[in-house]
């Protein structure tokens, strides 16, 4: 990857209209916001350059409209909680481009914000249509790519803009990207992943790239099930992908070759349903009614080895129904450790992905981590060394 073009922190934006592609994808139900951290975040970012006296305008999407007006999926409820939060006058404006709001662009006094309605409801957005992008350039004077977790999407917003106006990458976007490739390529050894989540065919790209640079690899969730079934242990009734015995084989052998160790649940958590008891069992205990719904304790001790002798770790994907108190046991706990070896600086550790994410704020430890990805789709993405469109765009050309 090449280097990004970075904002010169001494440049006079005074009056200057910048627009701030942020991500503001945030759950909503009923006109509220369920969780705020996405918001948090740019908080700050948007704080530092009201505090310069620019005109910041943001752009950003919510859910997927599909082109089409939603009211469901407008982000006026976001307008208050950002004007609260800033403490500035954050005006709102339903349509998103067009000359009433290059209008108002200008209108807004310095230090005054400007939210744009959701750039989704227009279907040029992700035909990252030329004439859209272009006309969404003149809303601003320089453009801003604060929305790390929308780069892998090729969308006006995010990439033909940038052909048109003066564009650099945010500050939490080059964060992110430089804490990403430093975990791909110079992390301090030993570098640990812990990978959880249900399809193991969603993690390959990621498993493949990460095998040759990583000491440990832990397989959790129930991704992890398919495992336990190819070593020739019953599952019960446990989620598992059919068919990928090919796949797990590759890895195996990946993970050899490599010599990078390969942990897989030790013992893990049944119960007959969602709604039934939780028990602690070893493999060779898992009978045909069962689900694995955790990891056991034994598991947990084996991961609490791991990241003590780790210096980096990388975590994305829970390691069980972390939904339900009763199942969510082994999540918080890695979670804590983590945090814990973090906190007395022995550890640099990284956590993303949307559930990684709600199982780490659920367990009270998103400040212990060095740093938590808001992001899903991307973060994988740039795990897994594929080149984010969003993210090309903004490289210095040398
Ligand atoms: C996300 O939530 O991962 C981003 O906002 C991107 O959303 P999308 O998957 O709908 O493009």
């Amino acid at each position: 990857m090449g280097k990004l073009k970075a904002l010169d922190e001494n440049l006079n934006l005074t009056d200057k209209r910048v627009i701030l592609r942020v991500d503001l994808n945030v759950p909503i139900q009923e006109g509220n916001v369920i969780d705020k951290t996405r918001i948090n975040k740019v908080i700050p970012i948007i704080k530092e350059f009201v505090n310069k006296k620019a005109k910041v305008i943001l752009i950003s999407h919510l859910g997927r409209p599909k082109g089409k007006i939603n009211e469901k999926l407008s982000l006026k409820p976001i307008a208050p909680i950002l004007q609260n939060l800033l403490n500035s006058k954050v005006y709102f404006s339903n349509k998103s481009y067009g000359p009433t709001i290059i209008e108002k662009s200008n209108k807004i006094k310095s230090g005054e914000i400007l939210l744009l309605e959701n750039i989704r409801f227009n279907k040029e957005e992700e035909e990252n249509e030329k004439n859209f992008a272009k006309e969404l350039s003149k809303i601003g004077d320089i453009y801003v790519n604060e929305a790390f977790s929308c780069s892998h999407r090729a969308h006006a917003s995010v990439c033909e803009i940038t052909q048109y106006i003066d564009s650099y990458a945010g500050k939490l976007l080059f964060q992110e990207v430089s804490l990403i490739n430093m975990l791909i390529n110079k992390a301090e050894k030993p570098v640990s992943c812990i990978i959880g989540g249900s399809k193991i065919s969603t993690k390959i790209g990621i498993l493949t790239n990460l095998v040759k640079k990583m000491q440990n690899i832990v397989i959790v969730g129930a991704m992890a099930n398919n495992f336990i079934k190819y070593n020739g242990h019953k599952i019960g009734k446990s989620l598992f992908e059919k068919n990928q015995e090919d796949l797990l084989k590759d890895i195996i052998k990946k993970c050899e070759d490599n010599n990078c160790k390969l942990i897989i649940p030790k013992d893990v958590i049944v119960a007959k349903s969602y709604k039934s008891e939780a028990k602690l069992k070893s493999l060779d205990k898992i009978d045909d009614t069962d689900l694995i719904l955790d990891i056991g304790e034994n598991t947990i001790k084996k991961i609490y080895n791991i990241i003590d002798e780790s210096k980096t770790i990388l975590w994305n994907g829970p390691a069980g129904y972390f939904e339900l108190e009763k199942f969510s046991t082994g999540s918080n706990k890695i979670a804590k450790k983590i945090t814990e070896k973090t906190k007395n600086k022995s550890l640099t550790s990284i956590a993303g992905g949307g559930d990684t994410v709600a199982v780490i704020n659920k367990s009270g430890c998103y400040d212990g981590f060095t740093y938590v990805s808001t992001a899903g789709g991307a973060f994988l993405e740039l795990l897994e060394g594929k080149i984010l469109p969003g993210i090309k765009v903004l490289e210095i050309n040398e």
